[in-house]
């Protein structure tokens, strides 16, 4: 960690490997601590490659043992190692690598390669670990077949799993056991695993629509295997939706999944053997919200989807990774569409890339959704990546047509299947299936920042004109954007609610930096419907006339721009609040707010779901993002205030929305989901406006719940409300956590984003708590992420004590885990958004950090915050 400060690579430098490896023979040989791996690769020179070209192979945390080519000792002149890899100076152009080295998973605790997980030995090779496993040139554009096999003590590790079909095992002397596990298809080293631990199976099995059997196996510590039901069945859901949506079926004989405890993200497709954190897996009515349920369905459909769009098909090299993570979170949307209200997922999408990719993108880690260099790979696994990378192929959907697009992915498949491609190689696979031309579109992965699409409008003697332009603000690196090829989705409605009939004009191609569009033949000024179904990642700038959102929030057909409406609302009357605050007057009443919403009650839509989440108002995170630079004190009265008007108006009405548990229990179905969610919005409010009796109501509902939805709504409810309710009913969840990781972890999270006062002094107090551990990613995320992300006030209290503190784990998380360390530094990586001494003080933990001795993964994220 010290040293010359980690040096940045390029895309532009991205050279084909000189060396090919074909086929991976792995030993693995548990021990007590320590693990010896053995490797016998076989390797042949590229033609292209020069005849003295060297071989590199990278490495980290291992003790070389042995290194033999074709079975003979290399002479110590012809190689050399150092602190990451090995270097053969001029190997043959055909030859048999054999390599040993050590490695301690149980000191592992950066949960990159091969480490422990409580009980479980287990492996995270993506983006670079598989390097701390076995010296090996750790990058996706080298694939091979492995044949794995694993040793260990049968008692302590009865099962051993890889990836692939098992092909041979057995007892050994001495109380041990091997299995042997072979995978015909050649793959990148990231998606490798194996497994070695005492685990409950839970198995089924799924016959294609080709009529091959394939075995599910889910495993999972002994205790928790009747959580895995959920998981099973969503997998089932995803093998059938891929079969019917695109024509793909799964090629092996097996599909193994394994929950572990302590990961750094929420899943990983390793191939055939998909490895998840428990948070992402499990689920019982007990201990998962539907939110978890909902969650647990689409990363099991994510990972399996992987299969095809990232595993057959895979990245170049890691700035592509947006190449197979945003074609599989879109895959991973229209399964979810396809699964639940198509409306209420959309939005769900929306809020998520409003609240955080948007701020990412206006902020010091912007980056294009194909980067153009990084000091360390982790750091690129963002919301712009993922979310913003599925938007684009989103967009894709909605320009080419639901089969244009279809086909062009299958056209993609087939024509790359086995490859490892990049993002200009799946364009031009979408061009040619359609007879396209994306040449603009292709902006979308070179640009970073929002495009801010501004509208204006006039009527006059029944034409209704319109005009969009465009512009897209300078990001680190970045000036003078061209204009991007943007889908806008349009309706017009008029004031009886019936909407124009616009043909194909219901989708405007925006691709200059200015268009117009005219409408002929209208008896009265239409209410335009902007950006209809969110088609395209953008801010909209448009003078909003109050009761134009209001009868858009009555009668808008589609779902996105109905809720959008409603948000629209609620922040002006935000955005109203705060100038008042910052003037030093009365905050005023939300007047137009509350009328648009009893109106909305009077005739609300018929699912519940979609009642519940437009009844949810935006976030004080997305009212901070309205500003260049926001005030925390103004932005979290203005909220509250508004939100409390709201309440004290709505009280008798949301009454009605309050339901005890369902007759027959707990059920993950869409009308069930939707009577809870409209519960707890209920409660929400009720307690927001501090109904008379609602301390002891959800006390009532905490006791009497069936399911952990109903739960947490009563516990979200009197988390801010001290008092003698809130100590029982937390005393009560905390025992329900003793023997539950994920149930402590809401536990904690609950904790930390409460508002009652003196928030800093009782996160600190839970870092002492014997409950609280460090090496564990979601119990750091419960605590830390919760509070730095979801408590506002708290995380920027005014002393600057929150952000000290956090300030603090980054500089331990350093050390035990760089990977989680990093992803703590965004919330102070704000500092720039942040007005007043509150941005000084922040940007000063930075500076501190900054002179410590730092990981590259830190490094990167602090000096790119203090640009
Ligand atoms: N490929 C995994 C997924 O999205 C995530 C892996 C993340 N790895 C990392 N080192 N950040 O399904
Ligand atoms: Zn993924």
């Amino acid at each position: 960690m010290t040293g010359p400060a980690p040096q940045p690579k390029f895309r532009r430098d991205y050279q084909p490997p000189a060396y090919r490896i074909d086929h991976v023979d792995l030993h693995v040989d548990i021990g007590e601590g320590v693990t010896r791996i053995g490797s016998r690769l076989s390797i042949a020179r590229d033609r292209a490659a020069a005849a003295d070209a060297p071989l590199r192979l990278d490495g980290r945390a291992m003790q070389l043992q042995a290194i033999r080519i074709d079975g003979e000792p290399v002479p110590e002149s012809d190689y050399s190692v150092d602190a990451e890899g090995l270097t053969l100076s001029a190997p043959p152009a055909a030859f048999e690598l054999a390599i040993e080295v050590d490695v301690d998973p149980d000191a592992n605790t950066a949960l990159e390669g091969l480490y422990r997980s409580g009980r479980i030995l287990c492996t995270q090779c993506e983006a670079e670990g598989f390097s701390r496993i076995t010296y090996f040139p750790d990058r996706p554009d080298v694939m091979a077949t492995y044949r794995t096999r694993i040793e260990a003590d049968a008692g302590r590790y009865p099962v051993l799993l890889s990836n692939g079909d098992r092909v041979d095992h057995g007892t050994l002397p001495g109380g041990r056991h091997f299995a042997v596990y072979e995978d015909p298809f050649a793959k990148p080293c990231y998606l490798f695993a194996m497994v070695a631990g005492d685990l409950a199976e839970v198995a089924d099995t799924y016959r294609t629509g080709s009529g091959r059997d394939v075995a599910l196996r889910f495993y999972t510590d002994h205790g928790s295997e009747n959580e895995l039901g959920h998981a099973l069945h969503s997998l089932k859901q995803a093998m059938a939706w891929d079969e019917k949506t695109y024509g793909l079926e799964y090629d092996l004989d097996t599909y193994m999944v394994v929950a572990v405890g302590s990961f750094n993200m929420g899943a990983m497709e390793n191939k055939g053997l998909n490895i998840f954190n428990t948070s992402c897996v499990l689920a019982s009515p007990d201990t998962a919200t539907d939110g978890d349920y909902i969650r647990v369905r689409d990363v099991v459909a994510h990972e399996y989807f992987h299969n095809w769009t990232g595993n057959r098909v895979t990245c170049r090299d890691w700035f592509q990774l947006s190449l197979k993570e945003s074609l599989t979170v879109f895959r991973e949307q229209q399964f979810a569409a396809d699964h639940g209200s198509p409306g209420v997922t959309r939005i769900e999408q929306v809020r998520m890339l409003r609240d955080i990719q948007f701020p990412e993108d206006a902020g010091p880690n912007a980056h294009p959704v194909r980067p153009e260099s990084y000091i360390e790979m982790n750091n690129f696994y963002t919301i712009t990546i993922y979310e913003k990378g599925a938007e684009i192929i989103r967009m894709l959907h909605v320009i080419l047509g639901h089969e244009g697009f279809t086909r062009g992915v299958q056209h993609y498949l087939s024509e790359h299947d086995g490859g490892a491609v990049t993002i200009e190689d799946f364009v031009t696979a979408l061009e040619i299936a359609n007879g396209a031309d994306l040449a603009r579109f292709r902006l979308w992965y070179s640009q970073a920042g929002t495009p801010v699409v501004t509208v204006r409008d006039d009527y006059a003697g029944g034409r209704y004109r319109l005009t969009l332009s465009q512009h897209t603000p300078d990001t680190p690196g970045q000036t003078d954007k061209a204009p991007l090829h943007i889908p806008f989705g349009l309706g017009l409605i008029e004031s009886d609610g019936r909407a124009v009939d616009l043909g194909e004009r219901s989708l405007l191609t925006l691709e200059q930096p200015e268009q117009s569009w005219t409408f002929e033949g209208l008896s009265a000024r239409p209410v335009p419907s902007l950006l209809r179904g969110f088609s395209a990642p953008v801010r909209v700038e448009y003078d909003h006339r109050t009761e134009d959102l209001a009868h858009l929030l009555t009668h808008d057909s589609d779902p996105v721009a109905r809720w959008e409406a409603g948000q629209e609302l609620a922040l002006a009357a935000m955005r109203a609040a705060v100038s008042a605050y910052q003037a030093g007057e009365a905050l005023p009443d939300p007047t137009a707010l509350i009328e648009a919403v009893a109106r909305l009650l009077g005739d609300p839509p018929a699912d519940h779901e979609l009642l519940a989440e437009m009844l949810t108002l935006p976030t004080e995170r997305r009212l901070a993002d309205q500003y260049a630079q926001f005030d925390v004190d103004a932005v979290v009265a203005s909220h509250g205030h508004v939100k409390r008007q709201l309440a004290a108006a709505l009280q008798t009405r949301v009454e009605d929305f309050l339901t005890g548990p369902s007759a027959g229990g707990y059920r993950f179905e869409p009308a069930e989901v939707g009577r809870r969610r409209l519960n707890a919005v209920a409660l929400d409010y009720l307690a927001a406006g501090d109904a008379s009796g609602i301390d002891a109501l959800c006390l009532a509902l905490y006791h009497d719940a069936d399911n952990m939805t109903d739960r947490m709504a009563a516990l979200q409810a009197l988390r801010d409300r001290p008092g003698p309710a809130r100590d029982e009913a937390m005393a009560a969840f905390a025992e329900r956590g003793r023997g539950h990781a994920l149930v402590l972890d809401k536990w904690f999270s609950l904790q930390a984003t409460s508002r009652l006062p003196g928030a800093v002094a009782r996160v600190a107090e839970l870092d002492a708590d014997p409950r609280f551990d460090a090496t564990n990613p979601n119990r750091v995320r419960a605590l830390v992420g919760s509070f730095a992300r979801g408590n506002l006030p708290g995380f920027h209290q005014e002393d600057g004590a929150g952000y000290a503190w956090l300030a603090g784990h980054i500089r331990q998380l350093n050390e035990l885990n760089p990977q989680i360390a990093a992803r703590l530094v965004t919330p102070l990586a704000e500092w720039a958004q942040v007005a007043g001494p509150r941005g000084t003080a922040m940007r000063e933990q930075l500076a501190g950090l900054a002179g410590a001795s730092l990981s590259p993964d830190v490094y990167e994220m602090v000096t790119r915050a203090l640009d």
